[in-house]
């Protein structure tokens, strides 16, 4: 029996303001309690780290099969790889994991590398350029729907509906609204661009194809499965990258630190999505009346777990505004925890180092100008970060 109860709040955490700058909310929502009742949308926030791990390994108590959203629409639109718990979960799971594991990966590292190298070799000569438009962009673009196995055409559209993707799962504000026509948008995109007939023999969408044909998953899932794949990796990925020259732009003892010890390029990365975590949250429903941390919770409530608000946690990292290339970041929350931690994130990490290593090699420094924020319902990412570079000599 406990006798604690959750503190309540008026605070929007998706108005303009908190969504440029969510860090101050955040620590005073922790400091409430590691449960935070957010009035405006009947929300339970789950603000602490020990909460956050809590809630995302127990699928039993916690589920995700109502939808990991923030409205109806969203919740009940059909049951993606998100919206699934185990067994069938693990079921959609298993068609690219082989693909998506580290050894699987190393099949591709050399072209990721290659692509970054060829995209930071020509963008040192202008010197000036957008670290997300010309950067981060095209070569996120580039490695996802490529190994997926689109075609060059089609891949740039799939960019137009990446943050519509996200957006629309959050509560019914003026955003999601005009997300939600073009989530439909993305969804008719991916049945004709990721058709079978369309896609790479040899590229991932295949693979789920063959996953169907051998009845491993069913087959009406196929194509939900790739839209899920393709829209879960592209804003992520250009967020962490856009985020990580932001970061080592404003602090050159880093970026130093780096040029004498690539083998910290890791660090860095991890750094990064723990400070400025790409995916801001997702939600779960409580199956019976239970706790979080010791804090009741009823059946049927709904838990927002704050991801990037877990990840600044004084209690788990000290000192958690620092960008601190020693720290022991294992643990953070950026890619999630238990069944559904991110399938792609090995190949994230691959995309993020490959682009920090190369600008490495081209740039003995460089400074960025003010950056910009989009401002999205459950992400966290740039929209313009402008880079002046010094290139490295010799080349
Ligand atoms: C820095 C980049 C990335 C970040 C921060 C990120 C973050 C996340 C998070 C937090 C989740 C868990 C959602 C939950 O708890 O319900 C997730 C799931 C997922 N991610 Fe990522 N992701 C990234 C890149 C990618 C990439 C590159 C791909 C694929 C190409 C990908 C594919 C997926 C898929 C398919 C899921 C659903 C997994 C499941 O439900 O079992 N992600 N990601």
């Amino acid at each position: 029996v406990t006798s604690k109860t959750a503190p309540t709040t008026r605070i929007d955490l998706w108005s303009d303001e908190v969504l440029r700058d969510p860090y101050p909310v955040f620590a005073q929502l922790r400091e409430l309690g590691p449960l935070v009742h957010l009035e405006r949308h009947d929300l339970w926030a789950v603000t602490r780290h020990a909460a956050a791990i809590e809630v995302l390994r127990d699928y039993e108590r916690f589920t995700s099969t109502h939808g990991v959203g923030c409205n109806d629409v969203i919740n009940r639109h059909g049951r993606g790889i998100l919206a699934t718990d185990p067994p069938f979960h693990d079921t959609l799971r298993r068609p690219l994991s082989g693909q998506l594991s580290r050894r699987g990966l190393e099949r591709v590292a050399d072209h990721v590398r290659n692509r970054a190298d060829e995209l930071v070799a020509t963008l040192v000569d202008r010197p000036d350029f957008d670290a997300v438009a010309d950067l981060a962009e095209p070569f996120t673009v580039s490695i996802v729907a490529g190994l997926i196995g689109l075609p060059e055409a089609d891949r740039a559209h799939a960019l137009e509906y990446a943050e519509a993707a996200f957006t629309c799962y959050g509560p019914m504000n003026a955003r999601t609204q005009a997300s939600l026509p073009k989530l439909e948008e993305f969804l008719r995109f991916c049945r004709s661009a990721g058709s079978r007939a369309n896609l790479r023999a040899d590229g991932w969408g295949s693979a789920v194809y063959a996953a169907a044909d051998r009845n491993e998953i069913p087959p009406s899932t196929a194509i939900t499965l790739i839209a899920a794949y393709l829209g879960a990796g592209m804003d992520t990925t250009i967020s962490a990258i856009s985020s990580a020259l932001m970061l080592l732009g404003e602090q050159l003892d880093a970026w130093q630190e780096l040029r004498a010890d690539r083998s910290l390029i890791g660090a860095a990365a991890a750094e990064t999505l723990r400070l400025e975590s790409p995916i801001q949250r997702f939600t779960r429903v409580a199956t019976r009346d239970t706790d979080v941390d010791g804090v009741p919770v009823a059946a049927g409530e709904r838990l927002l777990v704050l991801y990037g608000c877990a990840n600044r946690d004084e209690r788990r990292f000290p000192a958690p505004t620092r960008f601190d290339l020693s720290r022991r970041t294992a643990g953070h929350v950026a890619f999630g925890f238990g069944v559904h931690a991110c399938a792609g994130q090995f190949l994230a990490r691959l995309e993020i180092e490959s682009v920090l290593d190369a600008m490495l090699t081209y740039v003995e420094r460089f400074e960025v100008g003010t950056p910009r924020f989009q401002l999205g319902n459950m992400t966290r990412r740039l929209a313009r970060l402008p880079v002046h570079v010094l290139a490295a000599t010799p080349r």
